[in-house]
């Protein structure tokens, strides 16, 4: 059987999740949806990264011990994957005795490598990035991300040998071997090997909220390159478990600009250094503001995923989070004109849709599927069917997914209205049989491409609304949906039960 595995970043516990979290979590879940009906042995891992100074600072703010802290802000994110309906396979938190005993065999491997070296480090450190920064990043003084000045450390760190990696590392790159998707990211890492980098350091010497450096007791592993070490540790990297062996290396790591050096340079000089096989496909999505700012406590514009369930539903938000713009593109998420957007796509379109042509089956041929040699509307099917598989296959674009499903929607809302199945229905006296029989025909057929139509949606539907997708389903009396739907002729004979309302208008 095929296997597919899938991460997301493992987000910093030192505040709850906002909605970029739910943005790549969501995207991920999608992705580990879509593999699973095409019968794949998924596994889809996100989690937290829970030490470094920051989340030690949060820490002390809340008024508990690094532990405590940590281990109730696993449980928010929990909470909120809950909610919005993320069927995650692991969760890997890395204040977890797994993690850490796996991260330190890690840093032993690579000493053992001979990649390492101890060396005297002074430097800006910007706890919000969790990383050292030169004075050319700042902007006035401080971080641009962070907006706050970085503090100067001074420290004995060991280092990482990246220079010895990085000519390979860069012709990789160029030649996919090291798959960076979208171009434009994989443009931007090119950019950064040509203008050269530093050894980074992979411990930390006055950081205690931290994995010990199992070699070096009066230090801790650097908080990045321990959280790197996630997308190992959580498959059982420590003991070269049967599912480390079948599950690396991952199939699609998800991620955004801000880690993008991490991920797309450090890491695979990594992997290399230790001789493992690098990660299929690395994609880097975008970053989003919200009306025009980025997303912070201070400017108040932080939107809470958990409200937007509330308010839209689990299924509602994964639609409105993932056609807000090009999954590669950065954009302005406008959080005034969501419950246009739903109303418009999801109330309208899909739910209405899905309403009326259960209802005008229910009239016409009491809820009965009608005979009918086949849909009139294949064609449009086969085309949708193609260019989504494509994408899924290609530049991974979930909006442009969405937007393909959304146009076989207004088909057959199309449909509908050209056809006029009420007017096929009508049967006046004055008109003869053989009309009357033709009409019928015609209605049957119309009816039964329409709900032929909506079936096979499910297939489509299933990753993004996976509950709405299961509610259709349940309709045509289907309890788990699978990949045969979206090839299988509807039968004609079986009784429908009309769904509840979908999507309630907002
Ligand atoms: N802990 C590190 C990651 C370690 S992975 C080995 C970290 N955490 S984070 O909490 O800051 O999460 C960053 C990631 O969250 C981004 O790369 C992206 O996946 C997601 N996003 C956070 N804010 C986002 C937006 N505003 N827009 C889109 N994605 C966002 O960095």
């Amino acid at each position: 059987m095929k296997k597919f595995y899938i991460t997301t970043p493992i987000y910093y516990a030192n505040a709850k999740p906002h909605v970029g979290h739910a943005y790549t979590t969501v995207a991920a879940d999608v992705f580990a949806r879509y593999h699973e009906l095409l019968g794949e042995d998924v596994f889809f891992l996100t989690g937290t990264d829970e030490h470094g100074v920051k989340n030690a600072e949060a820490a002390e703010e809340a008024g508990l011990t690094p532990t405590e802290f940590v281990a109730k802000q696993a449980d928010v994110f929990k909470k909120t994957w809950k909610s919005l309906n993320i069927g995650y396979d692991d969760f890997i938190r890395t204040d977890e005795a797994r993690h850490k005993s796996s991260a330190s065999k890690f840093l032993t491997d690579l000493k053992e490598k001979e990649v390492l070296y101890k060396s005297k480090y002074e430097g800006l450190y910007c706890v919000g990035c969790e990383k050292f920064i030169t004075e050319k990043d700042l902007v006035d003084g401080k971080c641009p991300d962070h907006k706050k000045p970085p503090r100067m450390v001074s420290e004995e760190n060991w280092f990482f040998r990246l220079n010895r990696f990085l000519p390979q590392v860069k012709k990789m790159v160029e030649i996919d071997e090291i798959k960076i998707l979208p171009e434009n990211s994989k443009k931007e890492t090119l950019g950064l090997l040509k203008q050269g980098l530093e050894d980074f350091s992979v411990s930390r010497e006055k950081v205690s909220w931290g994995i010990p450096v199992p070699f070096d007791k009066s230090e801790t592993i650097y908080v990045w390159v321990e959280a790197l070490h996630n997308y190992l540790s959580a498959i059982g990297y420590e003991k070269k478990a049967s599912q480390f062996k079948k599950f690396w290396p991952a199939d699609l790591q998800l991620l955004s600009h801000d880690i993008l050096k991490f991920h797309t340079v450090f890491w695979p000089a990594i992997l290399l250094a230790l001789g493992l096989p690098q990660p299929k496909r690395l994609f880097i999505h975008g970053y989003f503001t919200i009306d025009g700012q980025k997303m912070s406590k201070s400017i108040g514009n932080v939107i809470d995923p958990n409200e937007l369930v509330k308010k839209f539903d689990a299924d509602g938000t994964r639609y409105l989070l993932l056609s807000q713009f090009p999954f590669s593109d950065d954009g302005d998420v406008q959080a005034n004109r969501f419950v246009e957007k739903y109303n418009a796509d999801l109330a309208n379109n899909l739910g209405n849709l899905v309403s009326r042509v259960f209802a005008m089956n229910e009239k016409y041929f009491k809820g009965i599927v009608p005979e009918c040699s086949g849909s009139k509307l294949n064609i449009q099917w086969e085309r949708v069917l193609k260019q989504v598989g494509d994408h899924y296959a290609g530049d991974l674009d979930l909006y442009e997914i969405l937007k393909a499903i959304w146009k076989f929607i207004a088909v057959l809302n199309g449909y509908v209205d050209s056809e006029k199945p009420w007017e096929l229905a009508k049967v006046s006296s004055s008109v003869e049989v053989p009309l009357v029989k033709a009409n019928a025909d015609k209605l049957a057929a119309v009816i039964f491409s329409l709900l032929d139509g909506i079936y096979k949606l499910c297939f489509l539907l299933y990753p993004f609304i996976p509950e709405t997708a299961k509610k259709i389903a349940k309709s045509f009396g289907v309890e788990k949906i699978t990949e045969t739907i979206k090839k299988e002729k509807l039968k004609p004979g079986i009784k429908l039960k009309k769904p509840a309302i979908l999507f309630p208008r907002k």
